[in-house]
């Protein structure tokens, strides 16, 4: 199986899967990186691994589907079966998500469907919960609303900030987003209805 992974900013689980996946605990190829910011430090981090990185500048459509359009023409040159949203911050248009039917996973930074949008973490740390934790889960066309495939609680304790938590939590991320990749690549998760079981 052939993957893309989409990433917008740091891309520090872009490397874990790298890292992962070089580990042989990716049983999948990454093909191709793509960002729709040229600053991304994830571009870097791919050039650097030889994995082909491509930047696709949102000013150059009309619309969020022209956009995905050209991305979707990008990822059929790679032969891509799944995509990897990797700190992907832009939203996917209905045409996209239809492209790649349960065949798009995410990485969200707390326990699904506690704090959707875009800073999770902050949300979650402001509002004083106790335990929080990423979700990695499928992409539908509702956001952060996909059926969860993995998830890890992480305390939430007096003595942190919202750095060290964001901290914590990036760790978790990177132990279970290569493990829900790979679980996906072989073919061992099952949708039923609403969950995901692990066959
Ligand atoms: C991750 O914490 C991920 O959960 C979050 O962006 C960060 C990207 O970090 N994604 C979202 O908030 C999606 N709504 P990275 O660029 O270092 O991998």
């Amino acid at each position: 199986m052939n993957f893309a992974v989409l990433a917008s900013g740091h891309g520090s689980n872009l490397q874990a899967i790298i890292n992962a996946a070089r580990a042989g605990r990716i049983k999948a190829d990454l093909k191709v990186v793509i960002s729709d910011k040229k600053d991304a430090y994830a571009l870097k981090r791919a050039l650097r691994a030889k994995i082909p990185a491509i930047y696709i500048n949102p000013h150059d459509f009309s619309d969020r589907e022209s956009f995905d359009r050209a991305l979707a023409g990008h990822l059929r040159k790679f032969k891509i079966d799944f995509v990897v949203l990797a700190g992907y911050m832009r939203l996917l248009s209905r045409y996209f998500i239809r492209q790649y039917p349960n065949k798009i996973l995410n990485i969200h930074p707390s326990l699904l469907p506690a704090f959707k949008g875009l800073h999770g973490t902050k949300d979650a740390f402001d509002y004083g919960v106790k335990v929080t934790g990423p979700t990695v889960h499928f992409v539908i066309d509702e956001v952060d609303a996909g059926m969860i495939v993995l998830q890890e609680p992480v305390r939430i304790e007096a003595k942190d900030t919202l750095e060290t938590l964001e901290r914590k939590i990036h760790k978790a991320e990177h132990r279970i987003y290569p493990k829900a990749i790979d679980l996906f690549a072989r073919g061992k998760l099952k949708i039923i209805g609403r969950k995901v079981a692990i066959v």
